[in-house]
């Protein structure tokens, strides 16, 4: 089983952006927490960070044939792109947004989420453990396709 996790723009500015919001662990932590997560779990994880969203939609759209599962974060992509959400919507491949902050406690130009409406689940304002669930609730629901 092979999973993509993509993150979106500014995500790669962890531990120095917004920390009270953010944090302050960095990506590479985030990397490290999900290689162990993937380690555990006994599933091959690809991560995947981009500032551009024609990057992220090409991603997405490798992803068609080669990987089971798409954990992503777009990030501010997430409030805007609908070529995103096309993306995910044409590898049809079950997907799962994560968000660090509660977005839906934050500014109204982040209650929308375009990503979010081909995805079928959310995991917000977890911090990491949102990526942890979301590849467990990932491998979970694969293996119950397969049985
Ligand atoms: C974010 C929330 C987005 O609104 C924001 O633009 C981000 C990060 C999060 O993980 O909380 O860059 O996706």
């Amino acid at each position: 089983m092979k999973l993509l996790v993509i993150n979106g723009p500014n995500l790669n500015m962890l531990g120095i952006r917004e920390k009270t919001i953010y944090g302050e662990q960095t990506y590479d932590d985030l990397l490290r927490l999900i290689r162990q997560v993937g380690q555990r779990e006994g599933v091959e994880v690809e991560c995947f960070q981009s500032n551009h969203e024609g990057a992220i939609v090409d991603k997405i759209q490798s992803a068609y044939r080669t990987v089971n599962g798409i954990v992503i974060n777009p990030a501010a992509y997430t409030h805007t792109s609908i070529a995103i959400l096309d993306a995910l919507k044409a590898v049809d491949l079950p997907a799962v947004e994560v968000h660090l902050s509660d977005v839906s406690k934050r500014e109204p130009f982040r209650q929308v989420s375009y990503a979010g409406m081909a995805c079928e689940k959310s995991f917000v304002g977890l911090g990491f453990k949102g990526y942890e669930e979301a590849i467990v609730y990932l491998k979970q629901r694969l293996e119950c396709k397969k049985a």
